[in-house]
């Protein structure tokens, strides 16, 4: 799991606060609202490096050490980490960040691999584009 610091010199692909209708019964936020904005923050440098559609395939998987609630803001920072004939592999890594009363603290949240398969118009597996 990454420090409890957001990485400097790398820009976040989304930032987004988490609203009160993503709370689970206990009152802190739903893990699936945290994969999905995984999901979406990883398609992104992988639809650019796809230069098209995308799937997602594969992920490998997701572990929650801390709570994020409501107000906190999630912050995704996501890179192209393997190219392969169709396949695009994306790393993300997620933080949230809790103000109170202007103390802002930092927290590593989870982390995920996915793999994303660019594909044509009928849905098929195609070739990524050399660079
Ligand atoms: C994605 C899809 C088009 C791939 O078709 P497929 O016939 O399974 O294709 P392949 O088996 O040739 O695999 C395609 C690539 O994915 C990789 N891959 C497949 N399964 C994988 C897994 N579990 N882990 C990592 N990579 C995997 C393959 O290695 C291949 O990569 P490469 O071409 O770079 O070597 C098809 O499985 C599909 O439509 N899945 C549903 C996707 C979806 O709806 N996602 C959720 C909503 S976005």
């Amino acid at each position: 799991m990454p420090q409890d610091v957001l990485p400097e010199n790398k820009i976040p692909v989304i930032r987004v606060p988490a609203m009160p209708s993503d709370l689970n019964q206990g009152g802190t936020v739903f893990g699936g609202w945290i994969m999905s904005q995984v999901d979406i923050a990883g398609s992104i440098p992988a639809a650019e490096r796809a230069g098209g559609s995308i799937v997602t395939r594969a992920v490998d998987s997701f572990e929650f050490k801390k709570p994020v609630f409501a107000g906190d803001l999630l912050s995704c920072y996501a890179e192209v980490v393997k190219v392969g004939r169709t396949s695009i592999t994306v790393h993300v890594e997620v933080y949230a960040q809790h103000m109170v009363k202007g103390v802002v603290t930092t927290m590593a949240v989870t982390e995920a691999s996915l793999v994303y398969v660019a594909i044509d118009e009928r849905g098929k597996p195609r070739a990524v584009p050399k660079v």
